[in-house]
């Protein structure tokens, strides 16, 4: 068995070598983190000949990871192979949209899928880890990682994450799968203030109930590997928690596979005040769990004298190495160091059968926002169509963050998939500039705040036009890692060429770029169309294309509240009931006195071509026991003049426990074709799982009480119901 052939390696392996395998290093380009702590590309291979590295990471390409893996079996002492880890996010060179649009899908055989094709490219170019699927669940559009989560609710992000480890994964015995990472472990997502590393300090309640569930659900769902995070939470660092680490993870939820640190978050204990140097470090953060190091260089340098100090026990050691090779075993690295190096395999990168599954994840993450005047879909002939703004000739922004390995602009623009559309005629205009200067991964942003010299020719073109197609929002490196913001307006001067354009020609379709939440208060009132686009990978003009033009109906919904301004941020729809949450005929209640209290746009919410109707809600007896299943029945039926899908989402409210329960929280969704005129009959069954929470101890609770049923086509939206649970 892989147990035995671990444990028989590990007898013949000195300490130093089990140590070297609990060693990162980044490769010698493509820094996803601030300067590389491993040395120079000399020390690296001399390191690896000398055992002194068990994983590299940003090495990618059939050719180059050969060279790597070469030297770590021909030339270290025991030959034990490497396993090669890269930020496969959404895709590696065929770009799917980023995974909060994709979580917008709400289609979970989609999103795994979209895993999937992304582990087959990746696999060919030589890569067997993923440090994906983030699993962080996050309130804050500032932060700027909500662009690679799945938005704000637990439950969603739960399923999201069971398909994403699945789809990475999917069956190990094959080389076209790799194995996939939960990360950050945990709540990097409560960042303060949305900024990117901040500090986090939430309570057990939130711990239990939002951030682990989905971290559980990645690990129940095989994910062989976990990082840390970068963060404190409630004062100790992630990468040093004993008690995230050792006691839950490793403990409670029984996982078998290894934990890696963030990039250099072992050193970053010392900035943290929590360690005095690299030795301190490295041993409070091996002692807690972490059992290799990305890029801090602590462990190569400081666990053999731990050991000799006793201040690790050498079974500590054992422990992290072991898991380490076992995950090496399962993926044949043993049996063939270089089966994911290919090169046949490696020219298949990119080919049309994943171009065709990306551009079908495209268009399923697409949410229409508003459609006044049914003006979309629009007309496929005679029409006089203008389209102005930066973004919708742009080949490069739709690709989004974290593209490390897709080439600058190969994604379809806006304009190239409308141009495809030949009934119609298409003027185009930019408007204005995005951002000033050439934008990378590891650069700023500029955004152009003042430049407004293409305004009047933009609004030359609005004016004759029927209807004026304008694609404004982010540019693709405005959202990821350590790009948060305190605005959340449309960047730049973007907002007030909108409104300029309004004053020349009212029939807009707004089609927005983003990788998170944005404030649209005044699109929203004014703008009669708004399509959330995101950014949507390779494929992206060919689906938004589609979209507009009625040859795929919206389905997508959104996953995370849309607030009305900055100041409603962190902005969620399972909040709890303050004691005044309703209006009185004085002014103590909770609200703000300026805005509404509620979002913009609601957490679930999306329209389609078509209408959905809902009736007939029904619970199929008042009163259950413990134990026994829940069954809920709703009608829908598609009372409008297209073929669509609806996403039906079920919300309940425990009424009364003995820790105050959100006033509503997701517990079941369904995605339903209906046909032009068609009715079905959506079921749910709700159990123990679905009706308990965790208490502040994180012992799951199923208490006797009253419950609210609330099924509909977004969180507020709904029709209501009730049952006991005796
Ligand atoms: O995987 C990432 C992580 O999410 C953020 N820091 C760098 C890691 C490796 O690139």
């Amino acid at each position: 068995t892989i147990d035995q052939r671990v444990d028989l390696l590990l007898k013949e392996m000195t300490l130093e070598e089990k140590v070297g395998q609990m060693n990162q290093y980044n490769g010698f380009w493509n820094v996803t983190g601030p300067a590389p702590k491993g040395g120079n590309a000399e020390k690296k291979y001399d390191d690896l000949k000398k055992g002194r590295v068990g994983s590299m990471l940003n090495v990618r390409g059939v050719k180059e990871v050969r060279a790597v893996q070469k030297i770590a079996v021909e030339q270290s002492r025991l030959g034990i192979p490497l396993i090669i880890g890269f930020d496969v996010i959404h895709g590696y060179k065929t770009l799917s949209p980023i995974p909060l649009a994709e979580s917008a899908s709400w289609d979970l055989e989609a999103i795994r899928k979209s895993a999937s094709v992304a582990a087959d490219e990746a696999s060919a170019a030589g890569i067997n880890w993923t440090f994906a699927p983030m699993v962080d669940i996050s309130r804050d559009a500032r932060w700027g990682r909500v662009m690679e989560g799945a938005g704000e609710d637990t439950y969603l992000g739960s399923k999201i994450a069971e398909a994403r480890v699945k789809g990475f994964q999917g069956d190990l015995s094959k080389n076209s799968n790799i194995i996939a990472c939960a990360k950050h472990f945990a709540a990097y997502g409560f960042a303060e203030a949305g900024r990117d590393y901040n500090t986090v300090d939430i309570g057990n309640n939130t711990l239990y109930n939002v951030v682990l569930p989905p971290f559980k659900a990645a690990s129940d769902a095989g994910a062989r590997t976990f990082m840390n995070s970068f963060n404190i939470l409630n004062g100790m660092p992630a990468t040093g928690s004993k008690f995230l680490q050792r006691d839950i993870l490793k403990g409670k939820w029984g996982f078998k596979g290894f934990v890696v640190s963030d990039w250099g978050s072992i050193g970053e204990m010392i900035d943290h005040g929590y360690a005095n140097n690299g030795y301190d470090a490295a041993m409070k953060a091996v002692n807690a769990g972490s059992d290799m190091d990305m890029e801090s260089n602590a462990y190569v340098e400081n666990l053999v004298k731990l050991v000799q100090d006793k201040k690790v026990e050498a079974s500590v050691i054992d422990d992290a190495a072991k898991r380490i090779l076992r995950v090496k075993f399962e993926l044949g690295l043993f049996d063939d160091p270089y089966r994911y190096c290919d090169e046949k395999r490696e020219t298949t990168i990119g080919q049309k059968a994943n171009r065709d599954a990306v551009l079908d994840m495209a268009k399923k993450s697409i949410v229409l926002l508003k459609n006044d005047g049914n003006l979309l879909p629009l007309k496929k002939s005679g029409q006089k169509i203008a389209l102005i703004g930066a973004l919708a000739n742009d080949k490069n922004s739709p690709l989004g963050s974290w593209r490390i390995a897709a080439d600058d602009n190969s994604a379809v623009s806006v304009y190239e998939g409308l141009k495809q559309y030949k009934g119609n005629s298409l003027v185009y205009e930019k408007g204005a500039d995005v951002s000033v200067g050439a934008t990378s991964f590891t650069t700023e942003v500029n955004i152009n705040t003042t430049d407004k010299s293409g305004f009047e020719a933009a609004k030359n073109v609005a004016k004759s036009a029927d209807v004026v197609i304008m694609v404004l929002g982010e540019i693709g490196f405005q959202s990821g890692e350590a790009r948060s913001r305190t605005n959340l307006d449309l960047p730049g001067v973007q907002q007030e060429l909108l409104e300029e354009i309004f004053k020349v020609n009212r029939n807009i379709v707004l089609v927005l770029n983003n990788g998170r939440p944005l404030v649209l208060d005044w699109a929203k009132a004014n703008i009669p169309a708004i399509v959330e686009a995101w950014h949507l990978g390779t494929e992206t003009g060919n689906a938004v294309a589609q979209v507009l033009y009625g040859d795929y109906n919206p389905s997508g919904k959104l996953t995370m509240s849309f607030p009305r301004n900055v100041g409603q941020v962190p902005i969620y729809y399972n909040q709890y009931s303050t004691g005044r949450g309703g209006k009185t005929e004085t002014v103590f209640w909770s609200h703000y006195s300026d805005v509404d209290k509620m979002p913009l746009f609601p957490f679930g919410f999306g329209l389609s071509y078509t209408k959905f109707a809902y009736s007939n809600l029904k619970i199929d007896k008042t009163s259950y026991k413990k134990g026994e299943p829940i069954k809920v029945s709703v009608d829908v039926k598609n009372t409008g003049d297209f073929d669509g899908k609806e996403v039906v989402q079920l919300y309940i409210h425990d009424e009364v426990a003995s820790l105050a329960r959100p006033v509503k929280e997701l517990k079941g969704f369904e995605l339903v074709p209906l046909k032009k005129g068609e009715s079905k009959t959506v079921s749910f069954t709700l159990t123990e799982k679905e009706l308990g929470f965790f208490d502040n101890d994180g012992n799951f609770l199923v208490e006797a009480g009253s419950f609210k049923i609330y099924v509909g086509t977004n969180s507020q939206d709904v029709l209501e119901s009730k049952f006991e649970l005796q």
